[in-house]
C-alpha cells in the first residue's frame, strides 16, 4: 500500500510525469474556454502584421508572424553563406539551427541559437532573398512543427488562442483554424504602404515567386474568408474580423 501511494505521489510531483501532464490538461480544458487559432494569410503589405496585432491585443491571443521566421533564418544562412542553390550545405545547416521561443509582449519571437532576430531582417538583403529559401521544401519542413508548436506555447503562458499569420497558415500550418482570413489589396496601394514605412521591397516579385512555387504556395485557402483591403483604413478592416470572432465567440 505504502508502495503504491508513494508511487502515485511520484507520478503526480515529477515535473514531465504523464498523469500530471493529463491533469494539467484536464484542467486546462475545464477552467478556461475553448482555445482559438486565428489563420490570416496574404501578400506582401496586405495589412497581416497591424491586424493580427491589434485582434491580438483584443482577444487576448498569442501573436505570430511567421514572416518574421522566414526572414530570421533566411538572415542566419546569408550569415553563414549557406545559397539557397546549394542544397546539400543548406540541409547540413538546417539541421544545426535550434530553435527556441521568447515573448516579446504578446508576439512569439523565433531564437535561432538562443540569439533573437535584428532589425537586418527587415533590410533590402533579406528582402531580395527570403522567397528564395521560403521555397525549399527542406527549410518549410524545419519550420512546420515550430510554428504548430506554438499553440502550446500560448497556451502555456494563458492566452485566450493565437492569431498567426503568413502565407500558408489556413492551407497547411491550421487549416482546420476557427477562423481563416485572406487579405489582399491592389498591387500600388501595398507598393504604397510599403513606401510610406521607409522600405525598399518589390512586393510584386515576392507576391510572384511565393504564389508560383510548388511549396505550400500563397493562395487564398478554400473556404477562407477574403477582405479586400485596398479601399478600407486598418480599423475597418480590423472591426470587419472582430465582428466575425465576436459573433461565433457569443
Ligand atoms: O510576411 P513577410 O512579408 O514578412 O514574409 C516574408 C517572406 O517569407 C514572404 O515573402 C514569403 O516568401 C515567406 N513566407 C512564407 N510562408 C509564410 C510566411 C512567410 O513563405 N507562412
Amino acid at each position: 500500500m505504502i508502495y503504491w501511494l508513494t508511487y502515485v505521489v511520484i507520478l503526480c510531483f515529477c515535473n514531465d510525469s504523464p498523469l500530471l501532464l493529463y491533469l494539467r490538461a484536464r484542467l486546462a480544458m475545464t477552467s478556461t474556454p475553448s482555445f482559438i487559432i486565428i489563420a490570416i494569410d496574404g501578400g506582401a503589405a496586405s495589412g497581416k502584421s497591424s491586424t493580427s496585432k491589434i485582434l491580438a491585443e483584443r482577444f487576448n491571443l498569442l501573436h505570430v508572424d511567421t514572416g518574421s521566421f522566414y526572414r530570421h533564418i533566411t538572415h542566419e544562412l546569408l550569415r553563414r553563406g549557406v545559397l539557397p542553390t546549394n542544397l546539400a550545405a543548406l540541409t547540413l545547416a538546417l539541421t544545426e539551427l535550434n530553435f527556441t521561443t521568447q515573448l516579446q509582449g504578446r508576439s512569439a519571437q523565433l531564437m535561432i541559437g538562443g540569439q533573437p532576430a535584428d532589425h537586418e531582417i527587415r533590410g533590402q538583403n533579406v528582402n531580395e532573398h527570403v522567397s528564395h529559401y521560403a521555397a525549399i521544401p527542406a527549410v518549410r519542413q524545419k519550420l512546420l512543427g515550430y510554428q504548430r508548436g506554438q499553440v502550446a506555447v500560448a497556451q502555456q503562458h494563458g492566452f485566450r488562442g493565437l492569431v498567426m499569420e503568413g502565407r500558408d497558415i489556413g492551407s497547411v500550418i491550421f487549416p482546420a483554424a476557427d477562423y481563416r482570413f485572406f487579405l489582399h489589396a491592389d498591387p500600388i496601394e501595398r507598393a504604397k504602404r510599403r513606401a510610406r514605412e521607409g522600405q525598399l521591397d518589390s512586393i510584386a516579385e515576392r507576391d510572384r515567386l511565393d504564389s508560383s512555387r510548388k511549396a505550400s504556395p500563397l493562395v487564398s485557402p478554400t473556404g477562407a474568408i477574403a477582405i479586400d483591403s485596398t479601399f478600407l483604413t486598418l480599423e475597418q478592416v480590423v472591426e470587419k474580423m472582430a465582428a466575425m470572432i465576436e459573433k461565433k465567440l457569443s
